[in-house]
């Protein structure tokens, strides 16, 4: 059977960009027999509208069937004072928890044609390929006891970082896999200075490194040097694991190593299937751009990127997910630019679809 994708393009730009990535997909059918079953449903406000509801159970059920789940965006200024429960991003989320997918996969690369649009030198930056992998599903934003409690007469906030041995196990195990297939380096990052779950972070990551994966060369940083070093020096980083606070905080850093938010690509991943897939999500960085939904000025690379990583992740086709970066990498330093790319000395910017057609080309 063909190995199956739902396509969920979501709002605002969502459906723009996905168009894209369907293009690349019928390429890939018509030129290299490499066919998907692909299926379409709705997610965030446009479920929403029609049904609610930012994902209905069935949307859920089709999502934990198939082999991969591409998703666009959700969100945009229609939405924004709707009750909590049904907000679009509530769409997302729950995609997430109930897929189960801990390990969120973050590359930051920058590409040669690009290195002047970062916020560093381009020296630092140019040739830079780093992946940051960040624990999605527990840690500080889900442990209990949490809330706003009343102390005598003061309001006090409490979240609490909780991590078991078993979470720290299986992102640890995501992260070496992963640099198995990269340069075999992984920095793992935690606070084990102040924090017991850093302390028992860098232990489990250390034991199942000398278990499993003694192949792989295992070092440990401080969050807080880990950010001064990603600004300093990034290219000294190969994988990069850590928990779900500094994982947020550090991927949106690396991020802004690399330039637009146009060029950022996703993974999030959960434990392997029946078939040996793991349960997998591939989404863009970015949102649904109001400010530019319906114009064709959005850049489709970080969408066509995402699927480059499904290629690359859930179907073993490396070469062709080369093959994808690497026409993305050629179409650049040609020389094409969507808006969102060009420079303060201007040009003029091609469409999404004229990106898309160069991509193709
Ligand atoms: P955003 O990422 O949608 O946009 C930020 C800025 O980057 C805008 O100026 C936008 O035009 C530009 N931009 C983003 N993607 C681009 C692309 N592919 N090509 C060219 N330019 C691009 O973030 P913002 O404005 O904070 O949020 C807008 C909506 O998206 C909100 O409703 C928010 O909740 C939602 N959102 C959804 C996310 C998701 O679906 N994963 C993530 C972030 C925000
Ligand atoms: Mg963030």
């Amino acid at each position: 059977a063909n190995p199956s994708l739902l396509i969920l393009p979501g709002d605002g730009i969502g459906p723009e960009v996905m168009a894209e990535v369907r293009r690349v997909i019928d390429w890939f059918g018509a030129n290299k027999n490499l066919t998907f079953d692909v299926s379409e449903d709705l997610v965030g406000g446009v479920a929403y509208d029609k049904h609610g509801t930012p994902l209905t159970d069935e949307t859920m059920a089709r999502a934990q069937k198939v082999d991969a789940v591409l998703l666009g965006a959700v969100g945009g200024p229609a939405y924004d004072n709707l009750d909590f429960s049904v907000k679009p991003e509530r769409g997302l989320l729950r995609l997430r928890k109930e897929m189960d997918l801990f390990s969120n996969l973050r590359p930051a690369q920058c590409f040669d044609a690009l290195a002047d649009f970062s916020s560093l030198k381009k020296e630092i930056v140019a040739g830079l390929d780093i992946m940051i992998v960040r624990e999605l599903t527990s840690g500080v934003y889900f442990g209990e006891p949490r809330g706003i409690h009343k102390e005598g007469n003061e309001r006090v906030g409490i979240n609490t970082q909780r991590y078991t041995e078993s979470e720290i196990a299986r992102v640890a195990r995501s992260a070496f896999e992963l640099a198995r297939k990269r340069s075999n380096k992984v920095c793992s990052m935690e606070k084990a200075n102040v924090m017991e779950s850093g302390i028992l972070w860098r232990d489990v990551v250390q034991e199942i490194h000398d278990a499993e994966y003694p192949d792989v060369e295992l070092s440990h940083m401080y969050a807080d040097n880990g950010a001064m070093q990603l600004v300093r020096a990034p290219k000294q980083f190969d994988v990069i694991v850590t928990d779900n606070l500094f994982g947020d905080v550090l991927s949106d850093c690396a991020a802004m190593l690399t330039g637009s938010l146009g060029m950022l690509p996703s993974a999030s991943l959960g434990l392997p299937m029946a078939n040996g897939r793991p349960k997998a999500m591939y989404e863009p960085v970015h949102g649904s751009a109001p400010d530019i939904t319906g114009q064709g000025k959005a850049n489709p690379i970080a969408c066509i990127l995402s699927f480059a990583m499904a290629l690359r992740y859930s179907f073993d086709e490396g070469a062709y997910a080369d093959l994808l970066e690497g026409a993305v990498e050629k179409v650049l330093a040609d020389g094409a630019r969507t808006a969102d790319l060009m420079g303060p000395d201007g040009g003029t910017p091609i469409s999404t679809t004229e990106m898309g057609d160069a991509i193709l080309a």
